[in-house]
């Protein structure tokens, strides 16, 4: 169960009244439990047994430095996409040496640092990019370690945005591609091939996409394995939760068996266990994971206060504190995020509303023509499941300062990073 319930008629994250939070804290205010994201990464570790592994935190999903210590404090490896994420790794105490570095387009700036700090892998998305790295390594004396990402070409069904093992997508190697190019790195003086990888999408709920991909890279596993000695295959992330949870009834985590009824769908952790491992374990290399969403996204709400009521003609909108800047998954993915009172509603007056933010846009939205608990002005509200994709997609838009982030661990709130000013926002501005 995550870490977020009520207690004596107001919401608790972990032992912390987020009542109180809110008073000290200001909102918007994203919120995130420490429990939850150690007990998350346990899980995981634990699923996976004896299979020998590295999960690799995939820090796009929530870059917050303090989130980033309790996963080092974890063991957790990392999978960066910039050279700004490798910076902030390693001012959380993480080793660059655990650390994968992902991305279509890294600069020269990027690779430099990356080699510099002695990455454990660059994971390769196409020819031209091998052929960059190489140059650049080689003219270093050094050879740079790679995996080519594998582009399984399965259907993982979730949002098209966040689909990317797909033929048509812009990321990684064409499975008929890919042992030419391994060929091609082999000969390279700057290039030291480690391992393969691949990545098929984000939110995935059921197991099967991920078996099916295992299954179309195996064999290449086992022939470079052979010919190149590659130490690991990476697996990726996109391990769906649960969104559509309910405070009254149904599953409320990733990791709980799954109920029949009506109950939302996400994969168990079980499940995934089952999928993959025989055949992972099958592979003889050391299997690494990049998940992002499955370790924080339920860790973390954003806290918001209603504004003002307004009737229309055909609507009700509850205006709140937050605007997409702040959050912008339902404007972007159409996503659903759970949206509950901070004051545990005593009776049950629903109403079907639009929950809306105060940004310019008709986009700027968390929940449309949906039922709800009364909501009334003044009061505050959490949107649930925030702690993935959330703050780190923030911005400035309508000139709104970044939200406020904190940590909670047992009764302990702790500002993990400041509320923007209005000097903020113009910071770095000059005149003409
Ligand atoms: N590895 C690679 C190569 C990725 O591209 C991603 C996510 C991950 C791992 C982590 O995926 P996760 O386990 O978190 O699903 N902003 C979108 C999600 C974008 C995912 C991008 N890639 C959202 O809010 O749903």
């Amino acid at each position: 169960m995550h870490a977020f319930h009520y207690r004596n008629g107001r919401l608790h994250c972990e032992e912390a009244d987020l009542v109180q939070v809110a008073e000290t804290h200001g909102t918007p205010l994203y919120v995130y439990s420490a429990r939850t994201v150690r007990d998350h990464y346990r899980r995981l570790d634990q699923a996976l047994g004896d299979l020998d592994h590295l999960i690799c935190y995939a820090v796009k999903a929530n870059s917050n430095r303090a989130i980033l210590r309790l996963l080092v404090e974890q063991g957790a490896g990392f999978d960066i996409v910039s050279g700004g994420e490798l910076y902030r790794v390693i001012a959380a105490g993480g080793d660059p040496a655990r650390c994968t570095f992902a991305g279509v387009g890294k600069s020269r700036e990027e690779i430099e640092y990356a080699l510099a700090e002695g990455v454990f892998c660059f994971n390769v998305e196409s020819e031209a990019e091998l052929d960059y790295i190489n140059r650049i390594a080689a003219a270093k004396g050094v050879r740079a370690p790679i995996a080519l990402r594998v582009n399984p070409d399965v259907e993982a069904g979730a949002h098209k945005y966040v689909s990317t093992g797909r033929s048509e997508n812009k990321f990684g190697i064409a499975l008929d591609r890919v042992a030419a190019v391994y060929e091609a790195a082999a000969r390279m003086s700057g290039i030291r091939i480690r391992g393969v990888q691949m990545h098929i999408g984000s939110q995935i709920t059921d197991a099967q996409p991920f078996a099916d991909a295992i299954a179309k890279v195996a064999p290449l596993v086992r022939a470079f394995r052979e010919r190149y000695a590659i130490e690991f295959l990476s697996i990726g992330g996109g391990m769906g939760i649960v969104y559509e949870s309910s405070f009254e009834s149904g599953r409320r985590d990733w990791w709980e068996p799954s109920t029949s009824g009506e109950a939302p769908h996400a994969l168990t952790i079980d499940e995934y266990a089952a999928a993959t491992l025989p055949a992972l374990r099958a592979l003889g290399v050391r299997i690494l994971l990049e998940p992002g969403r499955l370790l924080v996204g339920n860790a973390g709400i954003l806290l918001t206060r209603v504004r003002y009521l307004k009737q229309a003609e055909q609507k009700k909108f509850v205006i709140v504190d937050a605007g997409m800047n702040d959050l912008i998954r339902p404007a972007l993915y159409q996503s659903y995020h759970e949206i509950v009172p901070v004051i545990e509603p005593a009776g049950s007056n629903r109403e079907r509303v639009d929950v809306v933010g105060p940004v310019c846009e008709s986009g700027d939205f968390f929940a449309q023509d949906r039922e709800l608990t009364e909501l009334h002005e003044g009061e505050l509200a959490a949107i649930m499941s925030a702690g993935a994709y959330g703050f780190v997609m923030a911005s400035n838009y309508n000139s709104r300062p970044l939200p406020a982030e904190v940590l909670v661990d047992g009764a302990r709130v702790g500002l993990v990073r400041e509320r923007q000013t209005y000097a903020d926002l113009v910071r770095g501005e000059h005149d003409f």
